[in-house]
């Protein structure tokens, strides 16, 4: 029988099965994100910890935990909230919950914010609720079309991939740029491949789809937004801290950037202020995966890794796999 600490209660009937599955399942009894000191007050002695993106998981919380932890289990298809290096430097498995439902999901909310900034529904939505609105007028709430325009995509993996399918529905022109080029996307998708210095001043919108790392983090930033075409858009679904946001703040505030529309922030749950205070802006709190589907699919993959790495099977969405055969049993 194994100790398994969730850190939050997970919307997944996935999480009945694990309740069911005769392991002491602890599953934290507050809904919010725990700090360091409640994580720990629960997990120090579990075998598998079920973690969540706002639950920062560094060597010394493993070492803490104790060494009989051989299992991370992150809710999450980003995992950057978790040491995978000092996790594979003690053998813990580290799993997270890669899956189509959750890249549909943020694909189709990426389309959502595109077509919200362009087309200013949230600023027009909020007129009609303050009783601004006295009939129609010609010239109110003006957006822009997006036909025949150019979207940036940067980042073209599964999420990047679906954002582009979903543009040829709009009649859209679209670039991309990855460390090398997809031949067989671009065959598909008739989408092309740029430099991220040509892509970000050739597009009208840019949307940015890559891991948070090392290199992409504030990877768009003065420099970067500054090569952007003047009364361009700016979609950010991935991490916050690809974007330098108060980088992000200059660009719109001296009108070089149009508008922006942003999923998730640089240092969550704060959001800087003069960004609320922007008309232009259309800002949503971390929800771009946050479907009943992709939350259900995340819980079964979650735990079905969990029930794998118990019965000593290899679950397949390992993000440390070379540790395998050295694995804390
Ligand atoms: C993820 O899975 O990484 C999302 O950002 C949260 O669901």
């Amino acid at each position: 029988m194994a100790k398994i600490f969730v850190t939050r209660k997970i919307p997944s009937t996935a999480l009945d099965t694990l309740m069911k599955s005769g392991n002491e399942v602890v599953v934290s009894d507050v809904d919010r994100a725990l700090s360091a000191e409640e994580l720990l007050e629960k997990a120090v002695g579990v075998d598998v910890l079920l973690s969540l993106l706002t639950d920062k998981i560094d060597g010394e919380v493993m070492d803490a935990i104790g060494p009989q932890l051989k299992l991370i289990s992150n809710y999450a298809v980003g995992f950057d909230n978790i040491d995978v290096k000092a996790a594979s430097e003690r053998n813990i498995v580290v799993s997270n919950t890669p899956c189509d439902e959750v890249n549909e999901a943020v694909a189709e909310h990426t389309w959502a914010l595109i077509l919200a900034l362009v087309r200013r529904v949230v600023e027009a939505d909020e007129a009609i609720r303050r009783g601004a609105y006295h009939g129609w007028e010609p010239g109110i709430f003006l957006g822009r079309s997006l036909k025949g325009k150019t979207l940036g995509i940067v980042g073209l993996g599964r999420i990047g991939t679906m954002v582009a399918k979903r543009a040829k529905g709009f009649d859209m022109k679209v670039l991309y740029t990855k460390r090398s080029p997809e031949p067989e996307i671009e065959k598909e998708l008739g989408v092309e491949f740029k430099s991220l210095d040509e892509l970000l001043s050739l597009s009208d919108v840019v949307t940015v789809h890559v891991p948070l790392t090392d290199e992409t983090k504030h990877m768009i930033n003065n420099e970067t937004l500054g090569k952007m075409k003047k009364g361009s858009y700016l979609i950010n679904t991935a991490r916050g801290p690809v974007v330098k946001e108060d980088d992000l703040v200059s660009s719109l505030r001296d009108g070089h950037l149009a508008g922006a529309a942003i999923d998730v922030f640089d240092n969550e749950p704060v959001v800087n202020p003069e960004l609320i205070g922007m008309e232009q802006v259309v800002l949503t709190p971390h929800i771009a995966s946050a479907t009943y589907e992709s939350r259900e699919k995340m819980g079964e993959m979650a735990i079905g890794a969990i029930m794998k790495v118990l019965s000593g099977e290899k679950p397949e969405n390992i993000v440390n796999p070379d540790i395998w055969d050295n694995r804390r049993k």
